[in-house]
C-alpha cells in the first residue's frame, strides 16, 4: 500500500467534497473506492469532476500568479486517454483553438495521462507551446538550449527573431517526435505604438497566448507531467521582461535611440522612459488587434478581489510577493505594500526536470 499517496488522496477528496458542497457520506464511499484501487494497482484514477476541480485548485494555489481571481473559469480538457504522439498533437491544437476564441482568450488546461507504475510517461519538451527559437545571434536567448535540441532532432529554423519552435512530444522511452506548429495556431500580434510612428518599423511581434507546457500538475498525490495550461498575458511580461531583459531581447537601447534619449548617463532615466513606451506599445497593440491582455494596475486590483474572496471563504491567502509585484511601478499597486505567506498547498503546479539533457 502506497501510504503517502493514500494520505494525499484523502486530503484532496475531503477538500473536494467539502468545497463543492457534496454530502459527506459520498466522500466516505469514494475514499473506500480509492483505497481499494491503490491497494490493487498502486495508484488511482480521478473522476472527471475531481480532475477538473483539482486543476482549478492548482491555479488558485499558484502563489506566483497575479491572475488567480479567475481560477474557477479554467476550462479543463481531460485527455488522459490520448495514446499516440498524433493524439497528443491534435489535443494541443484543440487546446490552442479553444483558448484563442477569436482574441477573447479563455484560460484552459489539457491534462494528459499521469505517471503511473509500469506505464509509459507523456512528456512535452517545450517550455511554452508558442515560443520563439534562440540562435545565439538572433531570436529569444531563453530558447537557446531547446532550439539546439530541436535542431538535433532535424528541425531547421529560419534564423530570425520570431521563429516559432516546433512541438516536441515524447512517450516513454520512445524517441521524441516533433511537429511544426499548425498554421491555425500561429497567433501573433504586430507591435506598434499609439503615438510613435517609427515603432512599427522595429518589426516586433509577440504570440498571443502564454501556454506553459513544462510544469507538472499534482492533484491528490497523482502527478501529471504533461498538463499544459494558459491564461492571457499581463503586458509587463512582454514589455518589461521578454523584450527588456538584457539576457532576452534587450530592446531598451534600441528604443531609447529611436526616442533620441541620451544613453551616456542613467541620470535622465532613459531606460525607464524607453520601458514605459515599450509597455504602452504592447498594451495598445494587443487591444487594437482585439486580443485579451491586462495591464498591471488592473491585474493587481483583480488580485485584491481574489484576496477578499479567499478571506470571505475562510481561507488564508498565500502568495509569493517577489513574483506578485509587477516589474513596472510595483509600488503603485497594493501588492507592494502588504506581505503574503508563501505556503505551498496542494493541488499545485511545480517545476520539474527537463526531459532532455541540458
Ligand atoms: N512570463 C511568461 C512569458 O512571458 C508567461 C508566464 C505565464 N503568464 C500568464 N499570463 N499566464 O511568456
Amino acid at each position: 500500500m502506497n501510504k503517502s499517496l493514500w494520505h494525499k488522496a484523502k486530503e484532496f477528496i475531503i477538500d473536494f467534497y467539502k468545497e463543492t458542497g457534496k454530502p459527506g457520506e459520498k466522500a466516505k464511499k469514494r475514499l473506500q473506492e480509492i483505497h481499494k484501487e491503490i491497494e490493487q494497482t498502486g495508484s488511482y484514477s480521478h473522476k472527471t469532476e475531481e480532475l477538473e476541480y483539482g486543476a482549478k485548485l492548482a491555479w488558485r494555489n499558484s502563489n506566483k500568479c497575479i491572475g488567480r481571481l479567475f481560477w474557477q473559469t479554467l476550462h479543463v480538457f481531460d485527455e488522459r486517454q490520448a495514446k499516440t504522439e498524433e493524439d497528443i498533437f491534435s489535443a494541443l491544437e484543440r487546446h490552442l483553438m479553444f483558448a484563442e476564441n477569436k482574441g477573447k482568450i479563455r484560460p484552459a488546461i489539457t491534462i494528459f495521462r499521469p505517471s503511473e507504475p509500469g506505464k509509459e510517461e507523456v512528456r512535452i519538451w517545450n517550455h511554452q507551446l508558442l515560443r520563439y527559437a534562440g540562435y545565439g545571434n538572433a531570436g529569444d536567448p531563453h530558447s537557446y538550449i531547446f532550439t539546439k535540441k530541436c535542431e538535433a532532432l532535424g528541425w531547421r529554423g529560419k534564423g530570425g527573431n520570431f521563429d516559432l519552435l516546433p512541438w516536441v512530444v515524447q512517450i516513454g522511452d520512445r524517441p521524441p517526435v516533433w511537429k511544426n506548429v499548425p498554421p491555425d495556431c500561429r497567433l501573433e500580434v504586430n507591435i506598434s505604438h499609439p503615438e510613435y510612428d517609427w515603432f512599427k518599423d522595429l518589426r516586433l511581434k509577440w504570440y498571443t497566448i502564454p501556454l506553459i507546457s513544462d510544469m507538472k500538475l499534482e492533484i491528490g498525490g497523482i502527478v501529471f507531467k504533461a498538463a499544459p495550461f494558459n491564461g492571457w498575458y499581463m503586458g509587463t511580461e512582454i514589455g518589461a521582461r521578454n523584450f527588456a531583459d538584457e539576457d532576452r531581447y534587450n530592446l531598451l537601447p534600441v528604443i531609447a535611440e529611436k526616442m533620441k534619449l541620451d544613453m551616456k548617463h542613467s541620470f535622465n532615466l532613459w531606460k525607464d522612459r524607453a520601458l514605459i513606451e515599450l509597455n504602452a506599445a504592447i498594451l495598445f497593440s494587443f487591444k487594437e488587434q482585439g486580443i485579451t491582455i491586462v495591464d498591471h494596475h488592473t491585474a493587481a486590483r483583480q488580485h485584491r478581489v481574489f484576496e477578499q474572496n479567499e478571506e470571505a471563504a475562510g481561507r488564508k491567502v498565500t502568495g509569493d510577493w517577489t513574483w506578485l509585484i509587477p516589474p513596472l511601478s510595483p509600488a503603485t499597486t497594493h501588492i507592494f505594500h502588504r506581505s503574503y505567506k508563501n505556503i505551498v498547498q496542494s493541488p499545485n503546479f511545480f517545476y520539474q526536470e527537463t526531459p532532455y539533457q541540458s
